[in-house]
């Protein structure tokens, strides 16, 4: 499971792509697109599209008991996928301006996808089938307990701060509709 880095290069192909649509925005315009602005609003409104799926989609999966669509292991790198290219359209929303809630909710961005790595890095540790149950393995039982440990140290850190992280990006949402958008 999660075997190769394909994920991450896919996702990476995905960033130089979007960097140049974004570079072409700015030759065109000749300013960094505004976030309330077509192109800098659609940038946050897709990213942020990106985001929720990551935080519903593979979670949903791995609780469905009855429905088993796709494998694990292809859910969790499109988690990974959207999880870094959803918040890398975020950041190119933002117009590089970080005041307020959207600034804590920027930062609260980069920190999950920050962790992302961290919690990618200790679940590889696990040897998987490619559905995602555990195997049996050759690691002596005393590092496969410990990283189990480290894993579900991780999640509680991981989980609660994905669900500040939305909590605040709706209220940013709320507030950037009403005063930019629906006041002006
Ligand atoms: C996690 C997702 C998001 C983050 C981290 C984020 C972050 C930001 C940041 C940092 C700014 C600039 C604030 C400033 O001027 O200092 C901004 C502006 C803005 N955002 Fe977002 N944003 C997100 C999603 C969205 C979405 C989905 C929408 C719309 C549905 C949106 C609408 C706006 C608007 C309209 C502005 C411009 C506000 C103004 O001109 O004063 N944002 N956002
Ligand atoms: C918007 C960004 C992200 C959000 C909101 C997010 C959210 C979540 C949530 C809610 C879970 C718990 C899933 C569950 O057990 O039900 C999770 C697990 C996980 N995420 Fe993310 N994530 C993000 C980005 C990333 C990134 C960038 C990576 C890797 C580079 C990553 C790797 C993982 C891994 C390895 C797990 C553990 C899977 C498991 O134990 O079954 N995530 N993430």
């Amino acid at each position: 499971m999660l075997r190769g880095n394909r994920e991450l290069w896919l996702a990476f192909l995905a960033m130089v792509l979007i960097t140049g649509v974004y570079g072409l925005a700015i030759f065109l315009a000749r300013e960094i697109p505004p976030a309330g602005e077509l192109f800098g609003h659609g940038m946050g409104i897709v990213g942020f599209i990106f985001m929720l799926m990551t935080e519903t989609l593979y979670s949903l999966r791995k609780r469905s008991r009855s429905v088993k669509w796709g494998r694990m292991s292809t859910w969790l790198q499109f988690h990974i996928f959207t999880g870094i290219v959803g918040p890398y359209m975020v950041l190119l929303h933002t117009s590089w301006k970080f005041n307020g809630i959207a600034g804590a909710t920027t930062l609260l961005t980069v920190i999950i996808v920050f962790s992302g790595f961290i919690g990618r890095y200790i679940f590889t540790r696990i040897p998987r089938t490619m559905d995602g149950l555990e195997l049996e393995s050759a690691l002596s039982q005393e590092a496969l307990k410990h990283a189990r440990r480290l894993l579900a140290l991780w999640h509680t850190v991981h989980i609660p701060i994905g669900m500040a992280l939305f909590v605040s990006a709706f209220v940013h949402i709320g507030a950037a509709l009403y005063y930019a958008t629906f006041l002006k």
